[in-house]
Order: structure tokens, then sequence, then C-alpha cells
């Protein structure tokens, strides 16, 4: 199982800058609200602190966490299981969705096959596997030096359709931007409060 280290464990004061910045309008979350359905149990794997989960959770949609980085701040409205990627430890057919949000299915850098085979197991027939990762070719990418998403092609290459989603890392103030994009990017950051960045949101129906 490749469990990649989470630094939000470590430093969740940093991860709350990251997460309240990016796509801070919003977009990604809509995306997935429409796409996932409105009732039943739906899976998030490698949910952080389960940020984009307890926004998703309603009285119909119930949310299940899968991760291996358990975080003190984690929200505890969610059900949460310890556990990793590849092997997602629920029944078969128990779930009416799974998606995962920038977490462990890298499929430039991993072999996620066996990942998308066990969501694809536990996602009743016909419910949507989203996946969501940077889509590239913007200015928060152009800062990394080395590639840090996943291409449109990619993705349909394993039969998922792509939408990509223009939005933003928007910060709330200059400090903020600078402590976060110089600890990913060091003396590549170009500090800014608003920094363009675009998202692929994939998705595949299970059989
Ligand atoms: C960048 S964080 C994203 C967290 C969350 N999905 C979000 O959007 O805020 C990556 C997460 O993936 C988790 N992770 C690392 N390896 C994993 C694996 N093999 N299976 C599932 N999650 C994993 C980390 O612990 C961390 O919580």
């Amino acid at each position: 199982v490749a469990v990649i280290p989470f630094y939000g464990v470590e430093q969740p004061g940093l991860f709350a800058i990251e997460r309240q910045a990016m796509d801070r309008a919003g977009l990604v979350l809509a995306a997935l609200d429409r796409i996932l359905p409105a009732t039943g149990t739906v899976l998030d794997v490698g949910a952080g602190d389960g940020f984009t989960a307890s926004r998703l959770q309603s009285v119909t949609r119930r949310l299940v966490c899968l991760e291996p980085a358990m975080s003190q701040s984690a929200a505890t409205s969610l059900t949460w299981i310890r556990g990793a990627a590849p092997d997602v430890a629920l029944q078969t057919n128990s779930v009416v969705a799974a998606y995962s949000t920038w977490a462990y299915f890298f499929p430039e850098f991993l072999d996620i096959s066996a990942g998308l085979n066990d969501l694809n197991r536990v996602v009743k027939p016909g419910g949507p596997i989203v996946l969501v990762d940077n889509a590239g070719d913007d200015a928060f990418c152009a800062m990394a030096p080395q590639p840090i998403a996943t291409a449109p092609s990619t993705w349909e290459a394993l039969g998922f359709e792509v939408e990509v989603i223009e939005t933003a890392f928007e910060f709330d103030s200059l400090a903020d931007a600078e402590r976060l994009l110089t600890f990913f990017f060091g003396d590549r950051a170009e500090v800014a409060l608003t920094v363009e960045f675009k998202v692929g949101v994939a998705v595949r129906f299970a059989d």
C-alpha cells in the first residue's frame, strides 16, 4: 500500500490556509455536489481532515471517510475508517458513489488500477466514481519544478470523462500566500493573493 505522507497532520494551520484558499469559490465542491447522488452513503478516499466531506454531507447523503493519517482536526460529524487505498475496507456494493480529492489517485505517478478496481467493487453498479486532481496548464502548477498534474487525456485513457474547472487559490493575505507557496515551491513561488488554478474532475460509473 502506498501511503503518501500528509503534511496536514503535523501542520494543521498550514493545511487550513491551503483548504480555505484553494478553490475559494467552491466550484469543485459544487461539481461534486451535482455529480454525487443526493441520497445514500458516499465514500471519500483520503479525506484529510474532512473539509470536503463535511460540506457534501446532508441529512440524506452520509459520508464515510477512508484516511490513513487521522488528523486531530478531523470533522467529528463524519464516519471515519483508518485505512488506505488501494484496499477499501468496505463491503461490495455498499456505497452509492465514491470520490477522492487530491489523494492517492495520481495516475501519472502511480499504478492506480488496484485502487480503481476496489472502488468499482464497493460502489453499487451505475454509481459515480469521481477523481479530482490538478489539471495543469495554470499558474499554480507552473511553479512546481516537476509535473504535479493529471492530464485530461490520462483520465480519458482510463475510461473517465473529465471536466476542467477554472478556479483559483485566493488567499486572505500575502503572508498566507507566501507561507503556503514557499512551503510547496521554495524560491520558485510567485507570491500573489490570487493564483490561477485548473482542476480536473474525472467521472466514470461503476459496473
Ligand atoms: C493533499 S491531502 C488531500 C486531503 C483531502 N482529500 C482534501 O481534499 O482536503 C492527501 C490525503 O491523502 C491521504 N493519503 C495518502 N496516501 C493514501 C492512500 N494510500 N489511500 C488513501 N489516502 C491516502 C493523506 O493522508 C491525505 O489526507
